[in-house]
């Protein structure tokens, strides 16, 4: 029996399998755990399961001599510093697959309600502006033989190609890794250069993995080859964007909409300028948020980290060459 903390009391019926087998201590506050907390638990124990939102950086890891397996239930894993568990030998598991068409959905989701304009036409109802007189009141944009340029093509935006496909949407990509095997597969033209997508695209959807070489990758340059009928639409990692970038070029109409899943700081301050805007639609982190699959992620979590702790390669994990080359 190993010791081992669990950052969240999610699918406790789930956790239970971890806790047969493991002393599990969980923490039980609706949010992260505080830092001073997690510094502390981490102290004693051998394995952690963290979800996105909690922060297990070299200092979490450095006071925690036993730990021996870090699982992160997320398919992201830049809330972990990946080199410091690399540098003790500690696997990092996280939970692909299982959410990769769900959140694909609400990509899409993002980029038809942006260019029909749902949010403002629900709340033009609400707001009795609704008369037989309205003509031209929220003109939307065609997303139909539009083109849509997506920025990654992994498990997730290949799925976002097939649904803009199922519309007659032109789809070009953008990846460091031209996938030729799979371009006629999907119907996807690649474009090796960033800037050169951004310029033609009707609707540009970000599907990279957050990273240091990631990070405001799409800033006031990118904003300025936009065409201005352009909308951004990102459910990988806030920090991708430049927010402040965004806010300057949604607010002079450098572009014309955005809507965003994610922000650099989640949850976002209320008093972040982003808000005041009114070509812009944030959701709160939710592209994952379906029972059923969050249910799955907290399995494969939990798989994961008894694996490790038992000594054996994990399925699915960020730093495999904690394993060498055999
Ligand atoms: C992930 O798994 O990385 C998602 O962002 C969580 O919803």
């Amino acid at each position: 029996m190993s010791k081992v903390y669990v950052c969240r009391n999610w699918f406790p019926d789930v956790l239970k399998r971890l806790s047969r087998l493991h002393e599990t201590k969980v923490w039980m506050g609706e949010s992260n755990p505080p830092r001073d907390v997690l510094l502390r638990e981490a102290q004693d124990v051998e394995g952690l399961l963290s979800l996105g939102s909690d922060v297990i950086d070299s200092e979490i890891i450095n006071v925690a001599p036993k730990l021996r397996m870090i699982s992160n239930y997320a398919v992201g894993y830049d809330n972990i510093d990946i080199a410091a568990a690399t540098a003790r030998g500690i696997p990092v598991g996280y939970t692909p697959y299982v959410l990769t068409e769900t959140t694909a959905d609400l990509a899409f989701a993002l980029l038809l309600t942006s260019a029909r304009r749902i949010v403002e036409g629900d709340a033009f109802v609400r707001q009795g502006k609704w008369t037989t007189a309205i003509h031209l009141d929220l003109p939307g944009v065609d997303v139909n033989n539009a083109t849509l340029g997506i920025v990654g093509l992994g498990r997730i935006g290949m799925q976002m190609a097939k649904r803009a496909k199922a519309f007659n949407m032109r789809v070009l990509y953008y990846d460091i890794t031209r996938r030729e095997e799979i371009e006629s597969l999907l119907g996807v033209e690649y474009v090796s250069n960033l800037h050169e997508l951004l310029s033609v695209s009707d609707f540009i959807s970000i599907h990279a993995n957050f990273s240091e070489q990631t990070r405001h990758m799409v800033s006031a340059a990118e904003f300025a080859v936009m065409k201005p009928t352009a909308i951004l639409i990102n459910t990988s990692r806030g920090p991708i964007v430049d927010q402040k970038a965004l806010y300057q070029a949604l607010k002079s109409r450098q572009i014309l909409r955005a809507a965003l899943d994610v922000t650099e700081v989640e949850p976002i301050p209320l008093d972040d300028p982003l808000l005041t805007l009114d070509n812009l639609i944030i959701v709160p982190h939710i592209g994952s948020l379906v029972p059923s699959v969050r249910r799955q992620m907290m399995s494969m979590a939990v798989e994961n980290l008894i694996s490790g702790l038992r000594g054996d390669k994990i399925l699915y994990c960020a730093n495999p060459s904690v394993y060498g080359n055999g």
